[in-house]
């Protein structure tokens, strides 16, 4: 009985300590499962934030590189590209490379802001010297600034005053005018929605502050022809043509204006367009 009792003893000690031993094993084993597991939800976490951290940091932080790069005080612009890129198609099919600023925009049907144009740029932010901000095409407003600048060095101070617009904006300032002053009067001046240069951000309004007047209107700026030339000059040394022009009227479809300025990006076209004194129509041969 002692015997069996030990041996039972013994044996049951034996189960005991296998029972034991299985249960302890089948712990550890438990446990390393389970610390694995923690581990790999926890690498998988500091990953998921270590991304979202940089996601966050890099966007602040390429935008301050770009505008030091530039030297201009040129922020990046978020979340209203998309908002207004399907505003752009729905008159047309056209598209544009790329890269390519030599496309028509006009009041003519089929040449309204060319299908995914406000998809392919990045807009930026442009403040003026009067502490106003204006949305603009990267190229176009380091374009600008550029011009600006080399006329600040001359004494001559050039001022944004208008830059991109979306569909509703252009639509309400249509509205605007036609209510002020007459139908007529509003179609002369103002490009219906989807077909004005203002919705393609590389078209910008830029008037002159010459003693501390804003010049706003042409007989301002015709009172003052030096600055005048030597604004259209630089500017189409960087890129810039003017759109509409005296006596071309009946091909822009609107009255002249001394400010409106668009980007073509090639200054070597900009200045045979300006040196010629002709449309983008006619340098296009679409007039
Ligand atoms: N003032 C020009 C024509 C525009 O509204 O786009
Ligand atoms: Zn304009």
């Amino acid at each position: 009985m002692i015997a069996n009792g030990q041996r039972k003893g013994v044996a049951m000690g034996d189960a005991m300590r296998f029972r034991s031993n299985v249960v302890w094993m089948g712990a550890v084993v438990a446990l390393i499962v389970l610390s694995m597991v923690n581990v790999l939800l926890l690498s998988s976490c500091s990953s998921d934030e270590q991304a979202a951290q940089q996601a966050q940091s890099a966007e602040p932080q390429n935008a301050e590189a770009q505008a030091s790069a530039s030297g201009e005080s040129v922020t990046q612009t978020e979340g209203d590209l998309s908002e207004n890129s399907s505003e752009s198609s729905s008159e047309g099919t056209r598209h544009v490379a790329s890269g390519d600023y030599l496309f028509l925009v006009n009041r003519d049907e089929e040449n309204a802001i060319p299908d995914g144009w406000l998809d392919s740029i990045e807009l930026v932010e442009v403040e003026n010297q009067l502490g106003e901000t204006y949305t603009v095409e990267r190229k176009t407003a380091e374009a600008y600034e550029s011009a600006r600048d080399e006329l600040e060095e001359e004494g001559i101070h050039a001022c944004l005053n208008s830059a991109y617009r979306s569909r509703e904006t252009q639509e309400s300032i249509y509205a605007e005018q036609a209510e002020s002053f007459g139908e007529q009067y509003a179609a002369d001046h103002v490009a219906p929605g989807g077909h004005s240069e203002h919705e393609t951000g590389i078209a910008i309004d830029v008037i002159l502050i010459v003693n501390g007047e804003e010049l706003r209107s042409i007989e301002q700026m015709e009172a003052h022809p030096e600055e005048l030339e030597e604004l259209d000059r630089v500017m189409a040394k960087h890129g810039f043509i003017l759109r509409y022009l005296d006596g071309k009227e009946d091909i822009t479809g609107y009255d002249p204006e001394l400010w409106h300025f668009r980007y073509v990006d090639d200054p070597e076209v900009a200045q045979e367009i300006m040196s010629q004194g002709i449309t983008l129509e006619e340098y296009l041969g679409k007039e």
